[in-house]
């Protein structure tokens, strides 16, 4: 076993991340070891260290937004060596057997993706450790080379809000025709802003913070709608083919269906859940509209996006914390007060 990792961990549902020395699993002949050195906060870090899905495993290192340096490669490894900069997201294995990874689509594995974190190995049985640590192991069919035009300090949400937007914008084929609005001005919701405008297509932002349409029209918002103004609200009936909706927690989606053109899509990627109130279907069956979800993204299409990114000359907007700031970023993140991803300097674990 790799001995002493450190790193920060959450030992239960309310306690608050604490420094943690871990043992991760043996390298592998297929695993590229990557040194650490940014790791992106995600909202789903904070809902899996407090457990609000109920799948918690303890003590959980999070961080699944990782930029490292390879610093060993197994011997079967083809694609990097030592000193190659390259990225982990949310997913760090799948079965590469079944109909969805043949498709490149291993976020929907049929025997389910093994996560970067709170997750058991497949092989060795272990549980999966993140990227808030100093070294990571991971199959090379799961690591992901990063541009070297990028600014490495805002490519780490590339790795999970990135692709969790670009999925549905590719999926949906959003183009310079279409008409695209994303729900929330958080860490997805301002990579969707961008990569919606960065693929040619007219960005409405949905907030219900009105002191965010500055920033909105910068990242790349054509419209602001506030989602809690009615005549707002109507102004844009009818008008959107795909809707991403980043909102974390319950929220009533009956007001966004009449905003759908004919055809329209409405994807959640934010909240898992039953929904209330109960949805309406009228708007729906008279507008042949759709309700979907999407979850990250297969691993050719994560490669495409930071590539995609790479000619855009597109990252994320972040602030840069320490490791030791990492439970007043949690309580920021609730607040929707980061602009617009908190990324861990991960040399400040050794300080
Ligand atoms: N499907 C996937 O593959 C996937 C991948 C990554 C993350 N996620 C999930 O996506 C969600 C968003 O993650 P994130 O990192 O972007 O979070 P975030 O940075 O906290 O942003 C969420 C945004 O949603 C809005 N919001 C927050 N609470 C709300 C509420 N109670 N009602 C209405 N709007 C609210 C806020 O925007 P405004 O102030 O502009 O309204 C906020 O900035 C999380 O639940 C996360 O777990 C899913
Ligand atoms: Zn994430
Ligand atoms: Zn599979």
């Amino acid at each position: 076993m790799a001995k002493n990792i450190l790193g920060y961990a959450a030992h239960t549902a309310t306690s608050a991340l604490a420094p943690f020395q871990f043992q991760r699993r043996d390298q592998r002949k297929s695993d590229v070891e990557i040194e650490i050195i940014y790791c992106g906060v995600c909202h789903s870090d904070l809902h899996q260290a407090r457990n609000d899905w109920g799948n918690s495993i303890y003590p959980m290192v999070p961080g699944h937004e990782i930029v490292g340096r390879v610093i060993s490669v197994g011997s079967e490894v083809t694609r990097f060596k030592a000193g190659d900069t390259v990225g982990v997201g949310c997913m760090v294995d799948s079965c590469q057997t079944c109909s969805a990874c043949e498709q490149g689509l291993e976020q929907y594995c049929e025997t389910g993706h093994t996560l970067t974190y709170n997750d058991i190995d497949r092989h060795d049985k272990l549980p999966t450790f993140g990227g808030y640590s100093e070294r990571i192991f991971v199959s090379e069919k799961f690591v992901l080379k990063i541009p070297e035009s990028l600014d490495l300090k805002g490519v780490g949400p590339l790795l999970c809000a990135g692709i969790t937007t670009w999925s549905p914008l590719r999926h949906w084929k959003v183009g310079k025709d279409s008409k695209v609005a994303v729900i929330g001005l958080g860490g997805l919701g301002h990579m969707g802003l961008k990569l919606a405008n960065a693929l040619g297509s007219h960005v409405t932002l949905f907030t219900r913070s009105p002191g965010k349409e500055a920033d909105a029209r910068r990242l790349g918002a054509h419209k602001i709608v506030i989602s809690t103004n009615e005549a707002e609200m109507a102004s844009v009936k009818g008008k959107f083919d795909l809707i991403i909706d980043t909102v974390p927690y319950i929220h009533d989606l009956n007001p966004y269906i009449p905003t759908l053109s004919l055809n329209g899509t409405l994807v959640l990627v934010g909240y898992l859940g039953g929904l209330e109130p109960a949805l309406n279907s009228m708007p729906l069956i008279l507008g042949r509209k759709a309700i979907a979800g999407s979850v990250i993204g297969g691993i050719a299409e994560t490669q495409e996006m930071l590539d995609f990114c790479g000619q855009h000359g597109i990252t994320a907007d972040v602030e840069m914390i320490k490791i030791q700031e990492i439970n007043e970023a949690y309580e920021r993140m609730l607040k929707s007060d980061v602009k617009y991803r908190f990324v861990i300097d991960m040399k400040s674990l050794k300080a």
